[in-house]
C-alpha cells in the first residue's frame, strides 16, 4: 500500500516536467496581433475584395456569398470562381473562405497572411507559422517579399497578448517585395475586412435596424405608461 502511494505520488511530481519537456520539444507557440476591422470603411472593404479576386479566386470558391453588389463591383463573381473544380494536386483541397471569418477571426487570418516562410524541406517551397506544412503556396510573396524563419520554430498560437512572441518576432524579412511592410500590413488588414464582410454582409444594416427598434420601444414603453395612468385615473 505504501509503495504503491510512493509510486503514484512519484507519477505526479514528474508528470509537469514531462510536459514541459514535451512542450519545448514542440516550439513555443506565438500570440496572435491584433488588428480592428472597421466594417463601416466601405473603401478598404472594396479594395480587400479586388485583391481577393486578384489573388485568391483562383483557388478559393466564395459560393455561399449571396448576390453580393459590392463583392460583384470588384470582380468576386461566381463565374471565376473554381465552383466545379473537383480534383486538386493539393493534399488539402483549398476550402470555401465565405465563412472563414467566422471559424478562424480576424487577428487569425491576418497573422495568417504574415506567417508564410522559406522552406526548401516542404513541397511549396514555403511554410506557415500557423498551419504547419500548410499546401497553401505563399501567395502573397510578391507583394510582402521573402521571410525566412529565425529562433527555431514554432508549433501553436495563444490569443493576442503583449508578453509571448509574435509572427514578427519568428520570422524575417530577407528581401523586400513590391509593397513596404507598411503597405501590405494595410492590404491585408483590408483583405481580412473584406472577409470578415462577406461572412456577414448585412451585419451593419442589423445593427441599424436593431438602434431604431429600440427607439421604438421606448417610444411604445412611454405612450404605454400614459394610456395606463389614463385607464386608471377614474378607478382609484
Ligand atoms: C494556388 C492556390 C491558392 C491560392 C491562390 C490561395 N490559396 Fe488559400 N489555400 C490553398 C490551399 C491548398 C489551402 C489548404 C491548406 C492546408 O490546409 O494545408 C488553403 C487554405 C487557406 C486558408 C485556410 C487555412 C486554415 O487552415 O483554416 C485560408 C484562410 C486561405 N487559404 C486564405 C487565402 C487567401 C486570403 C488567399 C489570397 C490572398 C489565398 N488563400 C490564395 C490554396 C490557395
Amino acid at each position: 500500500m505504501r509503495k504503491s502511494v510512493i509510486l503514484i505520488v512519484s507519477v505526479m511530481m514528474l508528470l509537469p516536467w514531462s510536459l514541459a519537456a514535451n512542450a519545448a520539444e514542440n516550439g513555443v507557440s506565438i500570440s496572435l496581433e491584433h488588428i480592428s476591422v472597421n466594417l463601416h470603411d466601405t473603401k478598404a472593404i472594396r479594395r480587400g475584395a479586388k485583391l481577393y479576386a486578384t489573388y485568391c479566386m483562383a483557388c478559393h470558391t466564395m459560393k455561399y456569398l449571396r448576390y453580393n453588389k459590392l463583392a460583384q463591383q470588384e470582380g468576386v463573381l461566381y463565374s471565376k470562381m473554381p465552383i466545379d473544380q473537383k480534383e486538386w494536386t493539393y493534399p488539402t483541397p483549398p476550402p470555401d473562405l465565405t465563412l472563414i471569418a467566422n471559424v478562424r477571426g480576424a487577428d487569425w487570418l491576418y497573422n495568417y497572411l504574415h506567417s508564410f516562410y522559406q522552406d526548401s524541406k516542404s513541397a511549396s517551397g514555403s511554410n506557415n507559422l500557423l498551419v504547419p506544412n500548410s499546401s497553401m503556396p505563399n501567395i502573397l510573396q510578391g507583394l510582402q517579399g521573402t521571410q525566412v524563419l529565425v529562433n527555431g520554430h514554432v508549433r501553436g498560437y495563444s490569443k493576442p497578448s503583449f508578453s509571448k512572441p509574435h509572427w514578427f518576432d519568428r520570422l524575417k524579412l530577407e528581401s523586400q517585395g513590391s509593397m513596404t511592410p507598411q503597405q501590405y500590413n494595410q492590404a491585408t488588414k483590408d483583405l481580412v475586412s473584406f472577409l470578415v464582410y462577406a461572412s456577414d454582409p448585412h451585419r451593419i444594416q442589423r445593427q441599424h435596424i436593431g438602434y431604431w427598434v429600440i427607439v421604438f420601444l421606448i417610444i411604445l414603453a412611454a405612450l404605454l405608461f400614459f394610456l395606463k395612468k389614463e385607464y386608471w385615473r377614474d378607478i382609484k
